[in-house]
């Protein structure tokens, strides 16, 4: 079977690393890939982002399944369009994909299913985003109601600098995404990332992996895509696994079923842990970056019967996935100034052979060719380098092993992911 992968991120390097392991895959075409997928199958220059180019491509190659793994073509209707074309498809409709598309959808989506999630009120205008503050104790969280690629919100300590924010958003700090806001009850907790795979009907629960969202060592600096992540994630046993599956995921999966958008795709719920038990902090309709890294390293089972079943409404039929019990986690090296303006082109050397073989695997992100052929950065996060082993604390030293053999001047890193829970 062909695949045709969309987007050209580490979390796509690591999808299609998967997928190649498939026997039932003998082709991979990547629109538009990277220097990374480029090692695995054909890259195609077609926009991630540029529906009905994707679409002229899915309709040329045929694919026995496409896999989408950014939220700007989910919400733009890509899985539709080709739904509509019979090509089989993992990812949701832009309807069910609302869930991230719009804050505001899914806060009141959850207010109707009784999902728990912090309070809230839904604001257009500064003299009502003021009104709500006052309501609330600091600190204050205010989100812009659109896709703001992870940007959109804003934690203040103090009601001054809420309604600053308040009045930068609404008056275009984000563009039309900041049009509407979503200001909420600050919950307090710890973090992980779960996710569950469906096809309308049926959930098939994955597991949780622990991303860290600010760009520096000891969570400080600005909020980014993700620095590094691990998993498994101790908060998230099998007790805590069932609350979020009974009081969180399957509401959602029957819930959208019910309003006449069955969610076929992976949910991805950012999860607070707090004293009452676990609550929603927000969706995401696709795999997260660098969660998936973790995830395909500790999947032993076939990544695409999965992806098919969710594509074909069979998930019914398969067996759970099977996870390693080791440990795995990954590191970003992102490009001196990201989140914020950073160079591009920027050289980079890999090491020939990454230090053991399948347990590290260096994903490429952010990186392209230059003109002689050599690898250059092309993003903001460049690799995700990507370890496994027994425990977390040899998995982290591995990743940091593999990161010193790696040549790349303009780069930073975390020096701290894991280090937390695995010291
Ligand atoms: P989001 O993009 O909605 O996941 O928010 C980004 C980050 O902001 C989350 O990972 C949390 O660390 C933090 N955050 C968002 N909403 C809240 C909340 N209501 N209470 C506490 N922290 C939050
Ligand atoms: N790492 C968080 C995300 O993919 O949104």
């Amino acid at each position: 079977m062909k695949v045709l992968l969309i987007g050209g991120g580490g979390r796509e390097h690591a999808l299609g690393w998967k997928i190649m392991q498939s026997p039932l895959v003998d082709e991979l075409v990547s629109a538009p890939g990277n220097p990374g997928l480029a090692k695995l199958g054909r890259c195609v220059p077609v926009d991630g982002e540029d529906v009905p180019a994707l679409m002229a491509l899915a309709e040329k190659e045929r694919p026995g399944l496409v896999v989408i793994g950014p939220e700007v073509p989910l919400a733009a209707g890509l899985a539709d369009q080709l739904r509509a074309q019979n090509i089989a498809v993992f990812g949701p409709s832009a309807k069910a994909a609302q869930l991230e598309g719009s804050k505001a959808f899914t806060k009141e989506f959850c207010a109707r299913h009784a999902i728990p999630t912090a309070a809230y009120k839904v604001v257009k205008t500064p003299e009502e985003a003021e009104a709500f503050l006052q309501t609330l104790t600091a600190p204050y969280v205010l989100k812009a109601d659109g896709l703001a690629a992870g940007k959109g919100v804003v934690i203040a300590d103090t009601m001054a600098e809420a309604v600053l924010a308040a009045r930068d958003m609404l008056s275009g700090q984000f563009g039309t995404a900041s049009q509407t806001l979503v200001i909420e009850e600050f919950m307090h907790g710890v973090e992980a990332s779960f996710f569950a795979l469906s096809d309308g009907k049926t959930v098939m629960p994955l597991i949780a992996v622990q991303d860290h969202k600010r760009a520096f060592d000891r969570d400080q600096g600005p909020n980014t895509g993700g620095m590094g992540a691990f998993s498994p994630v101790t908060h998230m046993d099998a007790v805590m696994t069932k609350r979020v599956m009974d009081e969180i995921i399957m509401p959602t999966v029957s819930g959208m079923q019910a309003e006449g958008h069955p969610f076929c795709g992976i949910l991805f719920a950012g999860l607070m842990i707090g004293p009452t038990g676990p609550r929603l902090i927000e969706y995401n309709v696709r795999f997260g970056d660098p969660e998936c890294q973790v995830l395909m390293m500790r999947l032993q089972s076939d990544l695409v019967p999965l992806l098919l079943a969710c594509a074909t409404g069979d998930l019914d039929a398969l067996a759970p996935p099977v996870w390693t019990d080791a440990a795995c986690a990954t590191v970003i090296m992102a490009a001196k100034g990201y989140p914020g303006a950073y160079e591009k082109n920027l050289p980079l050397t890999l090491p020939a052979e990454t230090g053991q073989g399948r347990n590290i695997q260096i994903f490429q992100a952010g990186t392209a060719l230059d003109e002689a052929g050599h690898l250059v950065s092309a993003g903001g996060r460049v690799l995700a380098v990507t370890a496994l082993a027994p425990t977390l604390k040899e998995a982290v030293g591995a990743a940091y092993q593999e990161i010193d053999r790696i040549d790349f001047a303009g780069g930073f890193y975390r020096r701290d992911i894991g280090i937390k829970v695995s010291s």
